[in-house]
């Protein structure tokens, strides 16, 4: 129902994971939607899923899409990502991992089968998500296709200037999670929602805080991925495109105390590949 409201209001972009359970739901949605004729085909929405660290091994890579596919009941994905820089002992699908269960992760080879799955045009594109630059940098060092997308924890409180400044000059789009902080969640904080700065922005400017984190995000010229499960804030959030921050707002914004919301320090074991928030991050953090 969520979905379906998503689309009436105007949403088309939709992302998921095999983690998060989501797929068969959403799957069930755009069935409906085209059976509705809220949508006239499957071509008008961008479908995103991602492969989950148990399968982040070379040949797990295109059965684990082909189960997402069927999942989604569809023939193929517009966006393919690696869901963290991560391979877990193949099986479960849960976070936080079983921190035994953590192995090194071969970028060569997983993401040779992730240009395997759009080579077979299951996937349009593919690309990576929470990777540091050099991270990055190791799969662009062997990658015949590079990656389209790095789907990253971005808003006002954790701006990823330096990710962001290595993306623009090797072409590869971020997307921003968590745009609103994402509070109340495991990977969530709510420096976000309780920032008096942004308060005060959204107050001279008579739009909502959440507003105003997603016109700063899309003022960076970044994809933005925000999540309600309410149809008034959905149409709220996605009034921002005829108004604009001020230079002296960006400014400050821009100037504001970085604090990651997720360190994700599940990925990090003194047994495992990651033994600091460091090493898992590349020294981003
Ligand atoms: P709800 O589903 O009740 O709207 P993020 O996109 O950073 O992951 O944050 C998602 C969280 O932010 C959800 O809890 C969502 O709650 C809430 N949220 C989404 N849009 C707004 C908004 N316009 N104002 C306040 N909270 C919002």
């Amino acid at each position: 129902q969520t979905i379906l409201e998503a689309i009436e209001v105007g949403y088309r972009h939709f992302d998921t994971a095999a983690l998060y359970q989501t797929e068969q739901p959403l799957g069930e949605a755009i069935s409906d939607a085209l059976r509705l004729g809220l949508i006239k085909s499957r071509d008008e929405l961008f479908i995103t899923s991602k492969l989950w660290c148990s399968d982040a091994h070379h040949d797990c890579v295109l059965p684990a899409l082909k189960k997402t596919l069927k999942n989604l009941k569809l023939e193929y994905l517009d966006l393919y990502l690696i869901h963290w820089p991560v391979s877990v002992k193949p099986g479960e699908y849960e976070l936080p991992v079983k921190k035994k269960d953590l192995v090194p992760i071969d970028l060569k080879s997983v993401w040779e089968a992730m240009e395997e799955c759009q080579a077979l045009g299951l996937t349009k594109s593919i690309g990576v998500s929470n990777f540091s630059c050099k991270k990055l940098e190791t799969i662009l060092s062997t990658a015949k296709i590079p990656p389209a997308v790095n789907q990253v924890e971005m808003n006002p409180m954790w701006q990823q200037k330096k990710l962001r400044k290595f993306c623009d000059e090797k072409g590869i789009l971020i997307e921003s999670y968590s745009p609103l902080g994402a509070k109340g969640t495991l990977w969530g904080t709510n420096r976000v929602m309780e920032c008096e700065l942004l308060k005060e922005i959204a107050q001279a400017k008579g739009k909502s805080l959440a507003q105003v984190c997603l016109r700063w995000a899309y003022e960076q010229g970044v994809c933005v991925l925000v999540k309600s499960f309410n149809k008034e804030r959905m149409k709220q959030n996605l009034d921002i495109f005829d108004w604009k921050l001020s230079a002296e707002e960006s400014r400050k914004i821009s100037q504001l105390p970085q604090f990651k919301g997720f360190p994700a320090g599940e990925f990090v074991s003194d047994d495992g590949p990651y033994k600091s928030l460091e090493e898992l991050w590349d020294g981003e953090i």
